[in-house]
């Protein structure tokens, strides 16, 4: 039996508890072992849960116990979510997490003391919610040279222009229904000015180019300036507005963006809608590449969340290599690139 401490009973962690008591069986053959939330951490209590009695309030608590194997974390934020799970790797436990803040500004570091450990950090559910993409890149692709990853990497705003296409409805309505369908981060401002899908691109590139990409180099521009009359234009052009993150290599130098693109209905990315994601991925070998799925929302993130876990039992006392080298990488002026 594997025990596993739960970081954070929001609507990522408490997907985690479900999918873990939900698919018990699946989940203990395919690890080799049974695996059991032993405990949730968080500052609430959550009376009439049938999981209350495993919530604690202290880090501590979890430090000390011996019978903790893994960690999953899902509080969000970097703080105080780098510091337990950081004290969770230099303790010899396997984290998985969900916290695109977190790998993007510290995952160099945190795979670097995993495989030091010869423990695992993995961040699945960290880019694209429930699509498998990070194990694509690290492990499927690996010996390709990876030339550009693009795509739709925020569900809720990606939600919001499908709504204000398909219905004409505001930018507030729109956020308001993706807000209580749980897609949007809890500061909204994080989906609709880009910075979500700027993470997310960062992590991608830091593991397509392997080194770091810094988030703060990356131009950025989110939707809060598409209005309901620029979606109507591109509707009668037969396009789509969509919000993208890109970053490409061209002539050994790499560039990379995020803000909102006019796709023709034709391209391949223009009938990604509502609240899935899509991820194109271009190596020199492999050629053209695409992962499609729900990019947000409970359950299938929680689904990327506790493969992690698997991965981690199933590779106890064995580290999966992922290359992040923690130099940083400079990017290319995109004024300086000519399409
Ligand atoms: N708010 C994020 C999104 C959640 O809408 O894509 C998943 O990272």
């Amino acid at each position: 039996m594997v025990n596993v401490a739960v970081l954070g009973y929001g609507t990522i962690g408490s997907g985690v508890v479900e999918v873990l008591q939900t698919n018990t069986e699946v989940i203990a053959q395919r690890a080799g072992e049974e695996i059991a939330v032993k405990y949730i951490l968080d500052l609430r209590d959550f009376p009439g849960d049938p999981n209350a009695d495993k919530v604690v309030h202290d880090y501590d608590i979890i430090d000390k116990d011996e019978d903790v194997q893994v960690v999953v974390e899902c509080m969000g934020g970097v703080e105080p979510a780098y510091t337990f799970v950081k004290r969770a790797l230099l303790n010899g436990r396997s984290v998985a997490t969900s916290n695109k803040e977190l790998v993007a500004k510290h995952g160099a570091e945190l795979i670097a003391i995993a495989h030091e450990k010869n423990i695992n950090f993995l961040f699945e559910a960290s880019v694209g919610g429930g699509i498998p993409i990070i194990r694509p890149l690290v492990q499927c692709l690996t010996a390709d040279v990876i030339e550009e990853v693009s795509g739709i990497l925020n569900g809720t705003t990606n939600y919001m222009l499908t709504r204000m296409k398909e219905e004409g409805i505001s930018f507030e309505e729109a956020l308001k229904e993706a807000q209580e369908k749980g897609y949007a981060e809890l500061h909204p401002e994080a989906d609709v000015e880009g910075y979500d899908a700027c993470r997310k691109i960062a992590i991608l590139s830091s593991l397509a180019f392997g080194q770091q990409v810094d988030f703060e180099d990356i131009y950025t521009e989110g939707i809060t300036s598409i209005t309901a009359e620029d979606i109507r234009y591109a509707t009668a052009m037969n396009k789509s507005i969509k919000l993208l993150g890109n970053s490409w290599r061209v002539d050994g130098k790499i560039y990379a963006m995020v803000c909102p693109m006019l796709l023709d209905n034709a391209h391949p990315l223009s009938g990604v809608n509502d609240v899935f994601n899509a991820i194109f991925v271009r190596g020199n070998m492999v050629d053209e590449t695409m992962f499609y799925g729900k990019g947000a929302g409970k359950l299938p993130t929680a689904s990327a969340v506790a493969a992690d876990v698997v991965d981690c039992v199933k590779h106890t006392g064995k580290n999966i290599k992922i290359l992040w080298n923690p130099e940083k990488l400079t990017l290319s002026d995109l004024g300086d690139f000519e399409r």
